[in-house]
């Protein structure tokens, strides 16, 4: 994709954009030197750990691992592509974007993808048009007034119908010079052989929007009882459907003013809970909740409360959607609705105070699953307390932390009209307790779950800072950090070098990176070649640099570190040949060689020992 903007206006961006001023727009940075702290507007925090070397051009956020410069911060806290990050970047700091005439094929990509866009805005305004003006539309009017959605909340979501009728959108997005190939990846129309016919005829059109408001594809609901329930538009590049959050552009203000997200499943539910006041709502649509749904409500905090359907199917929904939400170190919170109830009953009923009252009985998701545990069990009977306690313990088993258990333990015995001390007794007793006590605070996943509940680090990077403490871990590590900070004097350095000098697999894949830009490209002066590179790698690049203090990682330094890489490299080598020697089995080569590595071994060790001098 970035082929297609010449790399000189890249460079220039670079140049121009100041990433200290655009991440000022995210997060109060504070001078320390020459780089800048602040709290990570990445995830949650209450200590900064996010970085910004202003000089370099790069960000780094030790809590999260996000890091890199000014185009994939647009890119990440945006949404954006890089060419659409690239494109605000060059109009806000007035740097003209030339392109290169062989990039034409992906240029015409993007702009077909603009046009998709486009259409899909027409086909809303369409809809809404047809709902509040057409005679046609006075059905769906009626089926929303009578459930009791008023015509405001329905514009700000932009609810539209789509009218009866094979092609009528078709005819006219045609009129305005729309194809038909384009209605169809817009996911508009449907083709069958020797016909095309409209997608949505006759239904209530949710308009699905990214978090920046732009309608990426529909939901549609049957207005009578025509199956199914609810069409939605066919998955594609636009739209998928776990990832985006239904209502999350209208609900983004309240959810960070009110640090609490609201989740419900269905488009209705936003909606009556939106009408009744209370708008920090998104919605799942339907299923629970994917990680990418849960990554983009936590930008704006991370007081996740479900408002799930009480049936079955919700009740399912909210114990997932939890259990993935506590893995990721959250603590979310369950509102039980009165059975038979969806939150748009409760709202459209109720209003504000009815919402107010449900929302105020809301408890964690482990008190939540408690409590359905003890309702399925006959508490009355000794077989079935034994039964509860056995199924308690497992809920129990899940707890993160001790603070988490104690509280969920005083549920228990609330409800068991016990002391806290006996139910204690009691789960202590029970079977298997220490088997399951071992796996506690590791979720699924593999992430490590701290007290506090942060995510404390994903396990390869856990396993990397452990890896830290061995000799060539170290020395690993400051060649590389040296050479980002010396590209210059790097490149001949690592072209003397291969991966196999690199003993942790990390390393290795940053040093392969790294000469691959350091070799390939002209860019030696700069880390520009950054951009191009795969985000593990390159936030790894990223994380060194931010790290380095220019006055340790000197050339100096990388000359030294990089005859440590040598040495290193020699003695394992030579482990393997002077074993041989000590059993006996050295044929005469191998004792050539081995007198060769032990001969360079030395010359290395004198210009280190000169180094000192
Ligand atoms: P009402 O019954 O009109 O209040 O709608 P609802 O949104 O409450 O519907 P329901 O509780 O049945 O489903 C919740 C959400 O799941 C919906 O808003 C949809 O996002 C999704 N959903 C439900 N049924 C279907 C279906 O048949 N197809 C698709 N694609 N999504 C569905
Ligand atoms: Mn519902």
């Amino acid at each position: 994709m970035s082929g297609r903007i010449k790399q000189s206006s890249l460079d220039a961006l670079l140049d121009r954009a100041d990433l200290v001023e655009v991440i000022s727009g995210y997060t109060s940075l504070r001078q320390r030197g020459v780089k800048y702290t602040g709290l990570c507007p990445f995830h949650q925090e209450k200590t900064a750990s996010f970085t910004v070397d202003g000089s370099k051009g790069l960000y780094y956020c030790f809590g999260c691992g996000e890091g890199g410069n000014v185009f994939t911060f647009l890119q990440r806290m945006e949404n954006l592509s890089f060419v659409e990050a690239a494109e605000q970047l060059a109009e806000r700091f007035s740097v003209p974007l030339e392109f290169d005439e062989a990039g034409g094929g992906a240029r015409e990509a993007h702009s077909g993808e603009r046009r998709l866009l486009e259409l899909l805005e027409k086909a809303t305004a369409f809809y809404q048009r047809f709902l509040w003006e057409s005679k046609e539309g006075s059905q769906a009017r009626d089926y929303l007034l009578g459930r009791g959605f008023q015509r405001d909340v329905c514009e700000e979501y932009r609810v539209g119908v789509a009218p009866q009728g094979w092609r009528r959108l078709h005819a006219k997005a045609l009129q305005q010079g729309f194809r038909e190939q384009e209605l169809e990846a817009a996911g508009l129309l449907v083709r069958q052989p020797g016909k095309t016919y409209d997608r949505f005829r006759g239904r209530l059109m949710f308009p699905l929007t990214d978090h920046r408001g732009r309608v990426v594809g529909f939901g549609g609901r049957s207005i009578g009882d025509e199956s199914p329930k609810y069409l939605n538009s066919p998955e594609g590049p636009l739209y998928q459907k776990g990832r985006l959050l239904y209502g999350l552009f209208q609900a983004r203000r309240a959810i960070a003013e009110v640090d609490e997200v609201l989740v419900v499943e269905g488009y209705t539910d936003v909606l009556g809970l939106a009408q009744a006041g209370v708008r920090n709502v998104v919605a799942s649509m339907g299923t629970a909740l994917t990680e990418t749904q849960l990554e983009l409500m936590t930008r704006f905090t991370p007081n996740v409360t479900f408002m799930f359907d009480a049936d079955r199917a919700g009740a399912e929904a909210a114990l997932r959607s939890g259990e993935l939400a506590r893995a990721q170190g959250l603590r979310p919170l369950v509102v039980k609705l009165p059975s038979g109830q969806d939150p748009a009953d409760a709202a459209t009923e109720g209003g504000a105070e009815a919402v107010a009252r449900l929302t105020a009985g809301k408890v964690s998701i482990l008190g939540y699953e408690l409590e359905r545990t003890l309702e399925k069990n006959d508490l009355t009977t000794s077989a079935g307390r034994v039964r509860a306690f056995e199924e308690v313990e497992k809920v129990l088993s899940r707890a993160s932390s001790r603070k988490e258990r104690e509280e969920e333990i005083r549920i228990i015995a609330d409800r068991l009209r016990l002391s806290a001390g006996s139910v204690e007794s009691l789960l202590r007793g029970a079977p298997g307790r220490s088997r399951r006590t071992a796996t506690r605070g590791r979720s699924a996943g593999g992430t490590v779950t701290g007290s506090s509940g942060a995510v404390i680090s994903p396990p390869a990077r856990g396993g990397y800072e452990e890896g830290l403490r061995s000799p060539e871990s170290v020395v690993e590590r400051e060649f590389l950090v040296a050479a980002v900070s010396n590209p210059g004097a790097a490149v001949p350095l690592v072209e003397t070098l291969t991966s196999a000098h690199f003993v942790d697999p990390v390393h290795r894949q940053v040093f392969e990176g790294l000469s691959a830009v350091l070799v390939a490209e002209d860019a030696v002066e700069s880390l520009k070649g950054l951009t191009r590179l795969d985000s593990e790698v390159g936030r790894f690049f990223v994380r060194l640099a931010v790290e380095t203090d220019p006055a340790i990682f000197t050339e100096r330094k990388l000359e030294e570190q990089h005859l440590r890489l040598l040495e290193l490299a020699y003695l394992r080598e030579m482990a393997p040949l002077r074993r041989a020697l000590e059993e006996g089995t050295a044929d005469a080569d191998a004792k050539r060689r081995l007198r060769e590595k032990d001969q360079r071994l030395q010359q290395v060790r004198e210009l280190i020992s000169r180094m000192d001098e």
